[in-house]
């Protein structure tokens, strides 16, 4: 199948690259002159494990090529549309992107057999596009028409293309169905067909209630720490039980990244709209703020008497394996840190110099940990990267000065090897461990 995917970014491009692999024909339409330039010099523009590979191998076999309209490729037979659809100030969707690539679509000479839409929308975008009975060369679009959200996740995006946990497709139009079969050919996940509003809701609602359990375990660990728990002999207890399940519950800074916290704020937005509020939502992210506010009170707190301290900032990324800084919580705590007055010095393997420059104005860059927190009175952990979690702490511990505190923003350190090497070991819903005192888990004690 002749395929054009429409938006080059981290969905876009990881679609286009799989699709080409699956045996399609794909042109990856980019509106952006610079991005299109290094897509086109074989550059990617960011960073996603195995795709640049994968990008090059499909290129150099021509199944693979990049323009800036979708015009200006051959004619497809499948348009698959991957723009973005930001937060608006209020909260809501901004659809701009979408709207405008698909009046593009529109106005295509050929009308092509199916249109595709992965870009995340809020529940009802679908079926307001549909109800204007829009056409394409005389055609009506719903006769074209499938929504098809995409859940992959940055970092894995290549295993989430080609393994999802399952395939949603919206539409009222099944005879499309053998077209959507054939586009997503070689992907075994069982699907869910359904109606493009039921498709699009499906998406918001799997992230708010995958955030749900992010802030929920939040709250959970900062009561542990008011009562002496351990957070992690509570989520192993959680965890084992079939019904709960142990994903997505990692205390710490909280959920960030281009999609959880835009998609439940849409959705909060939308059934505002609707005259019905969502609290337990709203809730969702009102702890999920207040967690990066812990950050730097917990700093606070233990430099009191060191105004002006430095502070040395491991992770930028909102996950490991990726650049993207887009609401990561780096963002805020490293703003506030650098406004409380303490030298914040900044390590992330991914986000680049110029990328630190714009969005950390006034931290500096080190490009190893050991500079990093070299004179550091306390070393933040905001991504949980293998260079981190493989450090030599001993090493660090001994280029920081006092208390030599650790905020593992991740609970992905382990305190048993850090506090016996001088450090002050400060996690969520772990207590302040500092190897004087320090009580043991019974978990730990059965392992002693
Ligand atoms: N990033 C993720 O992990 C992820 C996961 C699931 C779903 N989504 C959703 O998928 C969509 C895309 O996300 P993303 O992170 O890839 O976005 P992105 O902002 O990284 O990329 C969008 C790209 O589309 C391009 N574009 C916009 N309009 C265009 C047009 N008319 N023609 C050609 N190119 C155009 C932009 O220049 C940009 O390069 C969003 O709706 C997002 O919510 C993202």
């Amino acid at each position: 199948m002749r395929v054009s995917v429409v938006g080059q970014g981290y969905v876009g491009l990881t679609a286009a690259a799989c699709l080409a692999d699956q045996g399609h024909l794909v042109t990856g339409v980019e509106r952006d002159p610079e991005r299109l330039r290094s897509l086109q010099r074989g550059v990617l523009p960011f960073s996603e494990p195995g795709l640049p590979e994968l990008v090059f191998g499909m290129t150099t076999e021509g199944r693979l090529r990049f323009v800036r309209a979708c015009a200006e490729g051959p004619q497809p037979d499948a348009v698959v549309l991957a723009v973005g659809s930001p937060q608006l100030p209020s909260g809501g969707a901004d659809l701009r992107q979408v709207s405008a690539a698909m009046a593009e679509i529109l106005s295509l000479r050929e009308s092509p057999a199916m249109v595709v839409v992965k870009s995340t929308v809020p529940p009802g975008t679908s079926s307001r596009l549909l109800t204007t009975d829009t056409r394409m060369n005389g055609r009506s679009l719903r006769e074209r028409y499938v929504y098809s959200p995409e859940f992959l996740s940055q970092g894995s995006a290549l295993d989430g293309w080609r393994n999802p946990a399952r395939i949603v497709v919206g539409t009222e139009t099944p005879s499309l169905l053998p077209l959507v079969e054939d586009l997503y050919r070689g992907i075994d996940a069982p699907w869910v067909l359904t109606t493009p509003t039921n498709a699009e809701m499906i998406k918001y609602a799997s992230n708010a209630f995958l955030a749900t359990r992010i802030s929920f375990i939040n709250e959970i660990a900062n009561l542990c720490d008011e009562i002496g728990a351990s957070v992690d002999d509570v989520i192993r207890g959680i965890a084992l039980d079939p019904r709960l399940g142990g994903d997505f519950l990692r205390p710490g800074v909280g959920y960030g990244g281009s999609c959880f916290p835009k998609d439940t704020k849409a959705l909060a937005h939308l059934s505002n709209l609707k005259g019905r509020a969502m609290p337990l939502l709203e809730s969702v992210i009102a702890v999920n703020n207040a967690q990066r506010i812990r950050v730097t009170q917990l700093i606070d707190e233990e430099l009191a008497d060191r105004p002006g301290a430095t502070i040395a900032v491991l992770g930028l990324s909102f996950k490991p394996d990726t650049d993207d800084i887009r609401e990561a919580p780096s963002i805020p705590i490293v703003s506030d840190l650098l406004a409380s007055g303490y030298r914040v010095q900044v390590w992330d393997p991914a986000v680049s110099g110029s990328v630190v420059e714009t969005a950390y104005p006034g931290a500096v860059r080190f490009l190893n940990t050991r500079d990093a927190v070299e004179g550091a009175a306390a070393v933040i952990v905001l991504t949980e990267w293998p260079q981190v979690l493989a450090a030599d702490w001993s090493e660090l511990a001994e280029r920081m000065r006092e208390p030599r505190l650790v905020v593992d923003g991740r609970n992905c350190l382990d305190p048993n090897r850090l506090v016996p090497l001088g450090l002050r070991y400060r996690g969520f819903g772990r207590g302040l461990q500092t190897g004087a005192g320090t009580p043991l888990t019974l978990a730990e004690q059965a392992q002693t």
